[in-house]
């Protein structure tokens, strides 16, 4: 009989406290690929301290299966499939399928999942009056944080997050109903009336048919746009433990149910540091106007009293190139010589990516494009207002935020999620009456 191979040893970090000279071995846990983690799960009970990491530059939050991101090499895969094969050969809904469930979908199983999806587009006629609330200038991130969250109110048979099927279902609702509710977000915003979804149409189309269709005349789909509009979901459907799939995680760590989950990862999104960038790219590039201002903004965004950053710029993970940023750029080029449009802002984009990774200080910040730097040349050019782009940033990475969700609740182990602090204010002290304070 072969001789059994022993079990590989535990590996382990030891902890020494210089002051008390006392150790702790505390377990270092292997992924797939991608750095070790130190378990610290122990560590407060074994040394009574807490770790400290406020903005999480260090820390593991979670096991996860569904992306993965090697921030020095620029590679982002979603279940070990490269973003660069996702968006040549996949569609968004496919890849939705193979965030959610794990791997690549057999024609049947694309079938069925697309037929639930389509079948799922429309939203109670009730959510209408929604709208109404809202002012037609409200920003659509605004008008997106409230019907989100009010669909809670709407599916009662699906909020039973121990019910697979109930989890189910709701993801599906929430992938299906949310590009709805963004177009009638832009139809409110435009004066123009809602426009039903179609099932006849694939899932970009049918979006940009509810964001562009009028009821005076008929709509043409234009291919070369439904095509871009796909590979730019595909580009923002999930990325690790971003800030808002970690807002969503933590939301749904307390058992809150789904669509308020999706709410708060909208809420997240919107911030001018992550999801919101994509519109302050576009105002960005039309502050800076011409090729001969870039210079004066290079040295607003290296001047540390100026609060001013290059919008599109940088990023907490990728350190040599964001992967993203690089097809969109491609992307850019498609759309617009197939639209015919001239947009003067590529080329200013183009020459400030240029002299920005030139100069040594976005050189030695590891500073280039992300995401969000090319994505709002080719909205606008697809005719979406610079209000709009987060917007479909968050219909893209409801994908993610629900499949991240639903990988969280079907952890066997799922405690709510409870951060520590490092408490510095004021030591106890004894109350005084306002009569006698100074
Ligand atoms: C997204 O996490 C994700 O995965 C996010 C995302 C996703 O798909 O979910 O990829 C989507 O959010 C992309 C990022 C979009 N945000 C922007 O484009 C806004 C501009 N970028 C920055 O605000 C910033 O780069 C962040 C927020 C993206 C990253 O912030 P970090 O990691 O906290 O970096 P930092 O602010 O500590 O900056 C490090 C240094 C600083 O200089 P020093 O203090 O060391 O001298 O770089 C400087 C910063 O001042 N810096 C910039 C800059 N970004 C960082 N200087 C000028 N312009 C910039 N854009």
């Amino acid at each position: 009989m072969a001789k059994e191979k022993p079990a590989p040893a535990q590996k382990t970090f030891t902890l020494t406290n210089d002051q008390t000279g006392k150790s702790v071995k505390l377990p270092v846990l292997d992924g797939t690929i991608g750095p070790p983690v130190i378990d610290v799960r122990k560590l407060y009970e074994e040394t009574g301290h807490f770790t400290f990491d406020p903005s999480f530059t260090a820390t593991g939050s979670c096991k996860s299966r569904l992306t993965y991101i090697d921030g020095e090499e620029g590679i982002l895969m979603h279940r070990g499939y490269t973003i660069e094969e996702l968006t040549k050969h996949s569609s968004f809904l496919e890849v939705a399928y193979l965030l959610l469930y794990g791997d690549l979908p057999t024609q049947k199983e694309f079938d069925a999942f697309e037929h639930n999806i389509t079948y799922h587009t429309m939203v109670h006629e009730q959510i209408n009056y929604f709208y109404r609330g809202f002012r037609r200038d409200a920003h659509p991130m605004a008008v997106m944080c409230g019907v989100v969250g009010g669909l809670s109110a709407f599916y009662h048979d699906s909020l039973d997050i121990w019910d697979p099927k109930q989890r189910e279902i709701s993801a599906h609702r929430l992938i299906a109903k949310i590009p709805t509710l963004a177009a009638m977000t832009y139809k409110y915003s435009i004066g123009q009336p809602f426009v039903y979804p179609r099932n006849d149409l694939s899932f970009a189309e049918n979006f940009l048919y509810m964001c562009f269709a009028l009821p005076a005349e008929p709509y043409k789909i234009n291919p070369v746009l439904a095509n871009a509009m796909d590979k730019i979901f595909i580009l923002h459907a999930d990325h690790e433990q971003n800030a808002s799939t970690s807002t969503v995680r933590l939301a749904g760590s307390s058992q809150a149910n789904p669509f308020a989950c999706i709410a708060s990862g909208i809420a997240s999104l919107w911030g001018k540091s992550h999801g919101g960038a994509n519109q302050e790219v576009l105002e960005m590039l039309d502050e800076i106007g011409s090729i001969d201002r870039i210079p004066e903004f290079i040295k607003r965004a290296k001047d540390k009293n100026d609060p001013f950053r290059l919008m599109g710029f940088g990023h907490r993970v990728y350190k040599n190139r964001d992967p993203r940023a690089e097809v969109l750029k491609g992307a850019a080029d498609e759309v617009l010589d197939d639209l015919g449009i001239d947009d003067p802002m590529l080329d200013i984009a183009r020459e400030l990516e240029r002299i920005a990774l030139q100069d040594e200080y976005f050189i030695e910040r590891k500073l280039f494009p992300n995401v969000d730097f090319y994505s709002g040349i080719i909205l606008r050019a697809m005719g979406f207002p610079t209000s709009m782009f987060t917007v479909l940033f968050a219909l893209a990475r409801t994908v993610g935020w629900i499949s991240q969700w639903k990988e969280m609740i079907e952890e066997p182990s799922l405690r709510i999620g409870r951060p520590r602090q490092l408490y510095t204010g004021p030591a106890q002290r004894p109350y005084v009456p306002i009569a006698k304070r100074k």
